[in-house]
Order: C-alpha cells, then sequence, then structure tokens
C-alpha cells in the first residue's frame, strides 16, 4: 500500500501566505500542515513500511526541506517533482510506476481527524476500484456534490450545484482509495483534473466507484478564513488526536507560543498562535490571531482576527485588525488597519 500527498498547487487562495510557503508546510499550532495528514497514514502503517508520494510541483525545495525523516515512523517518503503542473490526476498518473497496490490520496489542504482504518476494510470488502471519502454540509454552492445509492454506489457528481438541483449533502472530502486499475483511466503527461476529468470517466468505466461518508472533523484550510479556524480548532481540542507543535503548552488563554519567542514585560496573548523566534513587548495585545515566526509585535500594539506572516514588524501602538499580512510586512508605529 501507498500513500500519494497531491502538494504541487499553487495555493493562489491563501496568498500572501503561500507565496514564500507552499500549502503543505504552512504551519498549523506551529507545525508544518502536512505533518497532519502524516498522522492519518500512521495507524495505516502497520502492513509494512508505507511509502508516502510527494507531489510536488509548486516549490518543491521548500517542501522536501521541511520534512524530517525521523517524523515518519516507518514511512518513506518518494518525491516526485513535476516539470510542469499536472493538475490532480495528472500528478497521481506521473507517480504510477511507484504504485502497486491500493493508493490512498490526499489532497494537500485538508485537515481532518478520521480514522481511516475502517474506510479501508469497507473499500476492500465493496471491492471498490474506487473509494472517495465524503462529509456532509448545509451548503453545497461551493462544492462538489455526490450523489450515492442505498449501496453508498456513486451515481452522479455535481460539480457546485445551483440551489434545488440535488437533495445530496455529501461533498468531496479530498482523501481517495484507488486502485491501480484506476490509474489507467488518465492520460499521461497531460493535466487532468481529478474532480472535472476522471471523476466522470470513472463513472463512464461501470468500476465500482463507492463513497464514504465521514462524521470525522474535516477542514479544508485554503483559505486565510480557514486557516485561522485550523489553528483554533487545533487548539482548542476541535480536531482530536493532534497534539499542537513544538512541545510547547495551550496557554489558560487558549494560545500556543513557542518556546523560542521572548516576551518583555505584561502582554496579553488570547486564543491565538506565536510562531517561532518573536517578540512580544510590554502592553502588546494579539487576540484570535495566527502571528507567524520571527515577528516582532511592539509596545502596546494590538493584533486581532489576524494573520501576520514571517519576519514582520507590528510597530508600536499600531491597531492591526482583519488582516492578512505576507511575510515581512512592517506596519509603522500607531497605524491602524481596519
Ligand atoms: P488554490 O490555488 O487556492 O485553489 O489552491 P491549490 O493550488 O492547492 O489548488 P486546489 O485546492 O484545487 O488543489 C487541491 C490539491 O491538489 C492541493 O493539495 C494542491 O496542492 C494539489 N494540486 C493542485 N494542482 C496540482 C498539480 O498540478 N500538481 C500537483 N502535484 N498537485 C496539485
Amino acid at each position: 500500500m501507498q500513500a500519494l500527498i497531491l502538494a504541487g498547487g499553487k495555493g493562489t487562495r491563501l496568498r500572501p501566505l503561500t507565496l514564500h510557503t507552499p500549502k503543505p508546510i504552512v504551519p498549523i499550532a506551529n507545525r508544518p500542515f502536512i505533518y497532519y495528514q502524516l498522522d492519518l497514514l500512521k495507524p495505516l502503517n502497520s502492513e509494512g513500511a508505507m511509502d508516502v508520494i510527494l507531489s510536488l510541483s509548486y516549490q518543491p525545495r521548500k517542501i522536501e526541506e521541511a520534512l524530517n525523516p525521523d517524523a515518519l515512523g516507518g514511512m518513506r517518503f518518494v518525491p516526485i517533482v513535476e516539470a510542469q503542473p499536472l493538475g490532480t490526476a495528472g500528478a497521481i498518473k506521473n507517480a504510477q510506476s511507484f504504485v502497486n497496490g491500493t493508493l490512498i490520496v490526499f489532497n494537500g489542504d485538508v485537515l481532518t481527524d478520521i480514522d481511516l482504518r475502517p474506510v479501508l476494510a469497507r473499500h476492500r470488502q465493496r471491492k471498490a476500484a474506487a473509494t472517495l471519502v465524503l462529509v456532509d454540509v448545509e451548503d453545497t454552492r461551493a462544492y462538489g456534490v455526490v450523489e450515492l445509492n442505498e449501496e453508498g454506489r456513486i451515481q452522479r457528481f455535481l460539480e457546485k450545484p445551483a440551489p434545488g438541483t440535488t437533495k445530496a449533502k455529501s461533498i468531496n472530502a479530498g482523501i481517495y482509495l484507488l486502485e491501480p486499475e484506476v490509474l489507467d483511466l488518465i492520460p499521461t503527461g497531460v493535466e487532468f483534473s481529478f474532480e472535472y476529468e476522471l471523476f466522470p470517466r470513472l463513472l463512464e468505466s461501470k468500476m465500482p466507484l463507492y463513497g464514504d461518508i465521514t462524521q470525522a472533523y474535516w477542514l479544508d484550510i485554503g483559505t486565510p478564513e480557514r486557516y485561522r479556524q485550523a489553528n483554533r480548532d487545533v487548539l482548542n481540542g476541535t480536531v482530536r488526536r493532534f497534539p499542537p507543535g513544538s512541545g510547547a503548552q495551550v496557554t489558560e488563554h487558549g494560545s500556543l507560543i513557542d518556546p523560542s519567542t521572548t516576551i518583555k514585560g505584561k502582554v496579553e496573548v488570547i486564543r491565538s498562535v506565536i510562531g517561532s523566534n518573536c517578540l512580544l513587548e510590554e502592553g502588546a495585545q494579539v487576540v484570535d490571531s495566527v502571528v507567524l515566526s520571527g515577528t516582532r509585535v511592539a509596545e502596546g500594539a494590538r493584533v486581532d482576527s489576524s494573520i501576520v506572516g514571517r519576519g514582520s514588524h507590528i510597530g508600536a501602538n499600531a491597531d492591526v485588525k482583519n488582516a492578512v499580512l505576507g511575510d515581512k510586512s512592517g506596519i509603522t508605529d500607531f497605524s491602524t488597519m481596519m
């Protein structure tokens, strides 16, 4: 069995954070995001050393450098770098020569605490060619919706359906179990989309194609709003099983402050994450925010409901609210951003 993490996207919706840090390694609670996905694979590793294929395209070296092979618990990284982006299904095809059994594919931007063992067991019991993990949502308009029959077999895919088009509430959660024959449906060397091109081909092929609805926590971290929510949910334990990064403890105000950060005087940090080597000065206030490493929040500055990129400077008495600031941002003293 192998796993493949689709980690080659540009992450445009999460700009400016993804300008210099590819989405799979943006930190969530001070831990590169991809580690949360590797945690999901570890319970499946009992069948022997699992290969984790990393399908890379955008800033691949940064992802490779951020990975610590010691953290893999016996799994093995196989990085594959695309000369040009091949799309979600094209990237899987590109890895075909490494695949010799059931392949678990993750979109590199879903945070979940799903236990994949029963999903795999059902996939095998049903002799499925492909199983798509699905999650139910109230408002399906922004998603790819999947219609199932009573046995859980997929009947139809509807991309971003208009209201009233379908009663189905299950959307594609970006986690797939695929048997090798599915990869034969993907053309070689061209950009090909899982959602728009492979799904219809799979339906036409009449291969046994199942949906598996999960009740687990699930969030696509791909926008600034949801990125902040992902940090919050890890801190407050909404995402089960995952310890926050860097060995730091969550404070009584529901925050995580990297131990390498310096605090001068009295500061207030509430429901927030502070990355490594930051400096928080007397009277600084950080509320409902994520402050990435190497950032200084100067005397009396307030950061509220914001994301502050690495190596930034929030000047004294500045008031920053609802902002998403890229790396190396500079906010001068007494500035107001609302
Ligand atoms: P946006 O630009 O904000 O939509 O983000 P994205 O680039 O991540 O695209 P999207 O969310 O549609 O991609 C879903 C998953 O597929 C993400 O984990 C991407 O990293 C990955 N992905 C998207 N396109 C490619 C590609 O061409 N090659 C590879 N290897 N992965 C891709």
